[in-house]
């Protein structure tokens, strides 16, 4: 197969710009998308240079293109992806507007990759898991497959970057004698959408969808790198020792011992999630505790969608032959 042609819609905000960096990194042939406000601006591209075009129904559905990526926002993204992928393109979209939907593909390829392939069987449209979810489950999934997962608890601090490029500027320009932990998030009642897409999409990875789950989600004052305090309790017991040496051996996961533990720091500009701090929960029977970080832009974003990219582009390439 010739080289696929990706185009990168949203090439212009946090996770557009990162996308755009991995795919130059890889060598595609790219195509760089956003709205009619950024339609000619040029955009690094490895040692080159990349011009926006404006994201119409017609230039997206033109049959062009072999796979797109978006991360434009729920609104855009239910408005374009369908044109997209009626004009025969693969659709990995990462906004919220399939991950819940039954039939569409929710997918972290280290954890349920197989899935993304029902998307070839319809529509091409595989949706990417909201960057607090993509860590988390790499991180449970082997836990689960150990001891099985009875119950969670999980609670965020999410950096700014998660919420787009106007929110780093923000931060950037604040006195750090402002900076506050703030729940920006939409409230239905009292637990927020943040909250609730966490326990939903996990819950649908995981293929568990009783498994209990509370979650509290923060904004903090970091510009790149989400990070999350887990307390999980398994059927199975599982000491410390055990969950680190399972863990050490989990894809696209990094186990730290004392004195080392996670940050964000640490994580920016890493693809690995760092996970530490592994120990017994004492407030649980068969519980542990863990403290896990992740570039939310990279693996939280970015990297997970080219991830099931390749996994398809792969599949669609052996079809050809
Ligand atoms: N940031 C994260 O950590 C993260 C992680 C996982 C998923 N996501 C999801 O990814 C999406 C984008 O997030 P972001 O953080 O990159 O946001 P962002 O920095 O605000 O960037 C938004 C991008 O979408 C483009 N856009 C907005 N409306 C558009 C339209 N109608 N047509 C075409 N392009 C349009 C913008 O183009 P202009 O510059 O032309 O306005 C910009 O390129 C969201 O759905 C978000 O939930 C983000």
């Amino acid at each position: 197969m010739a080289s696929p042609r990706i185009g990168v819609v949203g090439a212009t905000g946090a996770v557009g710009t990162i996308t755009l960096e991995l795919l130059a990194e890889r060598g595609y042939d790219v195509r760089a998308f956003a709205s009619a406000r950024s339609a000619g601006t040029r955009l690094p591209f490895g040692d080159d240079e990349i011009v926006v075009e404006e994201a119409t129904p017609e230039a997206l559905g033109a049959g062009d293109v072999d796979l797109f990526l978006f991360s434009v926002g729920t609104g855009a993204s239910k408005a374009l992806v369908p044109v997209a992928s009626a004009g025969g393109a693969i659709c990995v979209d990462k906004s919220s507007a399939y991950r819940l939907v039954d039939g569409y593909p929710l997918v972290v390829p280290e954890v349920n990759g197989g899935r993304a392939l029902e998307a070839l069987e319809r529509d091409r449209i595989v949706a990417n898991p909201n960057c607090c979810t993509i860590p988390l489950t790499c991180v449970l999934k082997p836990l689960h497959d150990a001891a099985g997962l009875k119950r969670l608890h999980v609670a965020t601090y999410q950096s700014v970057s998660g919420a787009g490029a106007q929110r780093m500027e923000a931060l950037r320009a604040e006195p750090a004698s402002e900076h506050n932990l703030v729940m920006d998030w939409t409230w239905e009642g009292d637990e927020s959408d943040e909250e609730s897409k966490l326990r939903a999409e996990t819950r649908k990875i995981l293929e568990l969808p009783d498994l209990p789950i509370s979650a509290t989600c923060v904004r903090v004052p970091v510009l790149v790198g989400h990070s999350e305090a887990i307390w999980v309790e398994l059927d199975e017991p599982l000491s410390p020792a055990e969950a680190s040496a399972i863990l050490s051996e989990a894809p696209s996961v990094r186990v730290l011992q004392l004195p080392d533990y996670p940050t964000p720091a640490d994580a920016a500009g890493g693809d690995e999630v760092l996970v530490g701090r592994i120990r017994r929960d004492e407030a649980s029977g068969n519980g542990l505790a863990l403290f896990l970080s992740n570039d939310n832009l990279r693996k939280g974003a970015a990297l997970n969608a080219i991830q099931i990219a390749e996994l398809l582009l792969g599949v669609t390439a052996e079809q050809k032959v």
